[in-house]
């Protein structure tokens, strides 16, 4: 026997495969991956081929079905789809707005995702600038238009819209006026991953060039494509400047209005389950049915930790209903990765904290949840509380003010 052939055999043989399926789902209190219905999971039961007539069709309806919920006239935006999860289509997006020759970006930050804007740029040798903001407030629309005003020119400004490290929603709308009138030259860029769908946004009151968000996000389909709302005269604008041929949005674009389908191998499980998920959308009552559940999760989310004792990180109106983030209580039993260890092991999935500055972990609210999983959620906590000596109310740790990152 070769080494080659006995190494094989040897990794065959020693590799103990899982039994996947007879593990029940846990409850995700996330930002993502979310869970999804089980009619989203049951119509990704195909095989279609990519350049088969009824997949186009799929691709041809996501695309218009987008654009129709961002409420844009489909003459002047078009949606682009892409491979890949969220962090793709923010990536694709620079390397397609950005002039090779003398395009700078301007990135309004107040949290993680803002900051991961910025290495993108950096390892793409992009030219950028940072405006950070602290991150348990909202950017400040002022302080942006001084900003604006006495800055460099840019080709594109970015902005976070729901900050899911944190929670805090910024003010797109107003911010995307700013940028319009004082450096009009610029596209306006708004990740708006883990709201678009559940927090109404005007992307023409707000100016927006390119909104971008991802399949398992609001929508409640499953991770495997990102996509682009754009506007079709900023977009056509840009040929030629990607660095990147996986990641070039003008290209990608007319791959899809040439031919209908994907330039490279699309995902073609994830977007028959998204067809499912806009229909689920669509008969929840789209963008307000979808924010009116998300809201009542979080009232009883937010109502239940209070009654626990828990601080929350956003105090006011910036916090948003999409995902909240807590203090760690002030007591010598908690730490947090047994309290997510316990919770885990009775299902229920919480998130870490992504702050720079302070102890915190997330509770999200999206994706396939309703009131009484955040009632369940709760229940859970006050056991695992209780099973680890912390005491209810939990001790509050004394306010800090957060500093810039
Ligand atoms: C606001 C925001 N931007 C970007 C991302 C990155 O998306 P992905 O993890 O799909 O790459 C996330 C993920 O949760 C997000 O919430």
């Amino acid at each position: 026997m070769s080494f080659i052939s006995h190494l094989a055999q040897r990794t065959w043989t020693s590799v103990k495969m899982p039994f996947i399926k007879t593990n029940p789902d846990k409850k995700l209190f996330t930002p993502g991956p979310l869970s999804c219905s089980q009619s989203v999971k049951e119509a990704m039961l195909r095989d279609l081929g990519s350049r088969d007539e009824e997949f186009l069709n799929i691709i041809k309806l996501i695309r218009q079905k987008l654009v129709d919920i961002g409420e844009v006239p489909p003459e002047e935006f078009t949606t682009v789809l892409l491979q890949g999860c969220g962090t793709y289509a923010i990536e694709a997006v620079f390397q397609t707005s950005t002039p090779r020759c003398g395009g700078r970006v301007l990135i309004l930050s107040n949290g993680a995702y803002g900051q991961r804007m910025k290495k993108i740029c950096d390892i793409s040798s992009i030219p950028c600038d940072i405006f950070e903001f602290p991150e348990d407030s909202a950017v400040e629309v002022a302080k942006v238009k001084e900003q604006l005003r006495k800055g460099d020119q840019y080709a594109v400004v970015a902005v976070v819209h729901c900050e899911t490290s944190t929670g805090v929603i910024n003010p797109i709308e107003e911010l995307g006026q700013a940028v319009k009138h004082y450096q009009p030259q610029a596209a306006f860029f708004v990740d708006a991953m883990s709201s678009f769908g559940a927090v109404p946004i005007r992307i023409q009151n707000g100016h927006i060039d390119y909104l971008v968000s991802s399949a398992n996000k609001c929508f409640q389909g499953v991770p495997g494509f990102s996509y682009i709302i754009a506007r079709k005269s900023e977009l056509l604008k840009c040929r030629g400047n990607s660095r990147s041929l996986s990641f070039d949005l003008v290209d990608q674009y007319e791959g899809l209005e040439g031919n209908g389908q994907f330039r490279f191998t699309p995902p073609t499980h994830t977007l028959v389950g998204f067809v499912q998920a806009l229909q689920e959308f669509q008969e929840e009552g789209g963008v307000k049915g979808r924010a009116r559940r998300y809201k009542q999760n979080c009232t009883v989310l937010q109502r239940g930790m209070e009654e626990l004792g828990f601080s929350k990180l956003v105090s006011g109106d910036s916090g948003g209903y999409i995902i909240t983030s807590y203090y760690y209580p002030d007591h010598p039993n908690f730490d947090f990765e047994e309290f997510y260890y316990r919770l885990s092991q009775l299902g229920q999935l919480i998130y870490p904290g992504k702050l720079s500055n302070a102890n915190c972990f997330r509770i999200g609210n999206i994706g396939n949840l309703y009131p009484n999983d955040m009632k369940y959620l709760l229940k859970c906590i006050g056991k695992v509380l209780d099973g680890m000596g912390v005491p209810v109310p939990v001790p509050v740790p004394a306010p800090i003010s957060l500093p810039m990152p």
